[in-house]
């Protein structure tokens, strides 16, 4: 290992990298398009609840054993368990689950760059026709901000976690919450919002089916950035003054607030699109809402105020998406960067080399999936379906790994780290954590039902995503 272990500078500072990575595309549109579709307020109050009761206590076991160790996913399991072999298989998960994830990220922040760069020269009219987006995905074009995105992201980790992550974190936080609040408020004053507004938090109990509740586990989990190994990678550069727990909650609180005020901009602003929007027609994917719906909706702006303005206020939209995803995808990346780092003591840089060279080109078999090449579009079928290689890389690391990866932290930190060296961790910078409420309850629901709920969603996903059924078909 090179020389001492970089840290976050400040508290403020370490927060904010961590919402960066938490506040991402699952917030801005993978929230608002489940709350949509599963009846708004009902969605936001299960969803709510799981990230208090489920997704806090994990998260603050992945930053604990992070900082505990001063190390990446893989030395913490390796360092906590004494390199035993079935507990390397965790490690292991933490570091090829964030990779994956950060390929077929990457993808997207590229189209959102583009969409960002496309409304700003006044593209809308074109941006808005259905065909557009398949086009534009199988064009040369995609390729040139790859490279550009490329590049930009190599260029902000190899300045380091407090030079490049902190630094980029602390400018573009700020600025994304600011333009959201900002896209909100305007988004409200236009006319019909109103009925967006009602749909969105007059809660129809009736609407919570067990799906609903599975879906708004996995996009609490997606969206705390849990089982991906940052939180543990990040813990790892957390000063032994801050207190976890307290960090944690922070982490929790940002993240929920960004999503329920996307969801206050976009219901909204569907039904500001038609006032008579049958909510269970829209999309299930997240992807053809943003790229396909919304710039509809937004060209459809042109009639409160102009082409110009239209065009302006998708810019500023895609601009705060894409904001968001690059934080997310710099802490993504720094997970098996540190890996490199620590485990093979790599220089920064050689490590940001190493790993860009082998995700240019997963990153590029996700971007000809989608026609250009006919191996990758047709590369696979399972669950009754045709897969391309992008689907297959979303339907493992996306979809399924995050409970596992989940599960698995609970059990270690209980069973093999086990619980009083875990609150000696939890009580540095802390000395209120011992005997409060935080304390017992995350003590009890991790050694209790935690594992035993994700272990049953990681099952179900498993079931519905390869074997085309799903368990709460039997409920
Ligand atoms: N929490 C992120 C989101 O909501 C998930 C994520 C984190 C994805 C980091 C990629 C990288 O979009």
């Amino acid at each position: 290992m090179s020389g001492q272990r970089e840290q976050f500078r400040s508290r403020l500072g370490f927060i904010l990298a961590a919402a960066g990575s938490a506040v991402g595309i699952g917030n801005l549109v993978g929230f608002p398009v489940n709350a949509a579709k599963s009846g708004g307020a009902a969605f936001l109050l299960v969803y709510a609840a799981f990230v208090l009761f489920i997704c806090l206590p994990v998260m603050i076991a992945e930053m604990s054993l992070g900082r505990h160790t001063q190390r990446n996913p893989l030395g913490a399991y390796n360092s906590v368990s004494h390199n035993s072999g079935v507990w390397r298989i965790g490690g292991w998960l933490a570091i090829i689950t964030p990779f994956m994830i950060a390929v077929f990220y990457q993808v997207l922040t590229v189209w959102l760059l583009a969409y960002f760069i496309g409304a700003l020269s006044g593209n809308l009219d074109a941006m808005a026709q259905p065909q557009y987006f398949g086009e534009f995905i199988n064009s040369n074009t995609v390729f040139v901000y790859l490279v550009v995105l490329t590049i930009l992201i190599g260029f902000i980790l190899n300045s380091g976690v407090q030079k490049g992550i902190e630094r980029l974190a602390k400018v573009l936080m700020p600025t994304l919450f600011v333009m959201l609040l900002l896209l909100t408020a305007f988004v409200l004053t236009l006319p019909n919002a109103l009925i967006g507004v009602k749909y969105y938090l007059v809660p129809d109990l009736a609407k919570i089916s067990p799906e609903v509740i599975s879906n708004a586990l996995a996009q609490a989990f997606f969206s705390l950035s849990l089982g991906m190994g940052i939180l543990i990678t990040y813990g790892s550069y957390v000063s032994k003054r801050e207190s976890i727990s307290g960090g944690a909650k922070m982490v929790a609180l940002v993240d929920t607030s960004v999503a329920f005020f996307a969801g206050l901009l976009i219901l909204p602003a569907i039904f500001v699109f038609n006032p008579a929007t049958d909510t269970g027609e829209l999309t299930t994917s997240s992807v053809s809402l943003v790229f396909t719906f919304l710039p509809k909706i937004f060209l459809s702006l042109q009639d409160v105020f102009g082409y110009t303005g239209a065009n302006l206020f998708a810019s500023a939209f895609f601009l705060l998406v894409f904001f968001a995803a690059l934080t997310s995808q710099v802490s993504i990346l720094q997970v098996p960067i540190s890996a490199f780092q620590d485990e093979l003591g790599y220089s920064r840089l050689k490590s940001v080399w190493s790993l860009g060279a082998c995700a240019a080109l997963l990153v590029i078999a996700c971007t000809v999936s989608f026609g250009m090449v006919a191996f990758f579009t047709n590369f696979i079928s399972y669950g009754g379906a045709d897969k391309s290689f992008f689907d297959v890389v979303i339907d493992v690391f996306y979809d399924t790994i995050l409970p596992l990866n989940g599960f698995i932290v609970c059990l270690f930190v209980m069973y093999r780290w086990k619980t009083a060296n875990w609150n000696q961790e939890l009580t540095e910078g802390d000395a209120a954590f011992v005997g409060s409420w935080t304390q017992k309850y995350v003590n009890f629901s991790v050694k209790t039902f935690i594992p035993v709920v994700l272990f049953l969603v990681f099952i179900n996903t498993v079931c519905i995503k390869f074997f085309g059924f799903s368990l709460t078909d039997y409920l």
